[in-house]
């Protein structure tokens, strides 16, 4: 099974970042731990902070891979770009955001990527990641 995790915006500064809200651990980090959680699967990283990069990411692995995990930062509420790109996509994505969007500013609670996705998992810290994960591994049982 192929997976790929997109991060957005100012996700490389994870671990460094506004930690009462995000957390001490880097996404490297977490991500090293995930890979050796879940050996069976061959999961990928892609991290930028470009709206059209994102996009590309979305169009070179959306007709291949089995799943994606899509942390869009703050495109998650202002990309039509993002939304249509995950709609002209066959593979299924999966919205993950690390804190509880719904319980901050309300500009927050507005997502147009999720609108494409197959659901979205908000507030569980770096374990939503994980949480899609497996949701894409008992799809396949
Ligand atoms: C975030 C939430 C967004 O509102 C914010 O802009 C981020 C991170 C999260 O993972 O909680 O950059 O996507």
């Amino acid at each position: 099974m192929k997976i790929l995790i997109l991060n957005g915006p100012n996700l490389n500064l994870l671990g460094q970042r506004e930690t009462a809200i995000y957390g001490h651990q880097s996404f490297d980090a977490y991500f090293e731990q995930l890979k050796k959680k879940f050996p069976s699967v061959d999961l990928h990283y892609y991290q930028n902070n470009s709206e059209g990069k994102l996009i590309d990411k979305l169009h070179e692995c959306g007709f291949s891979y089995d799943g994606i995990i899509l942390n869009g930062g703050a495109y998650t509420h202002t990309s039509i770009a993002i939304m249509d790109a995950i709609a002209g996509i066959t593979t299924p994505v999966v919205e993950v955001h690390i804190s509880n969007v719904h319980a901050r500013e309300s500009f927050r609670s507005t997502s147009f990527s999720a609108k494409k996705c197959v659901g979205a998992i908000a507030g569980f810290g770096m374990f939503g990641y994980e949480m899609a994960l497996s949701y894409f591994l008992q799809k396949t049982k």
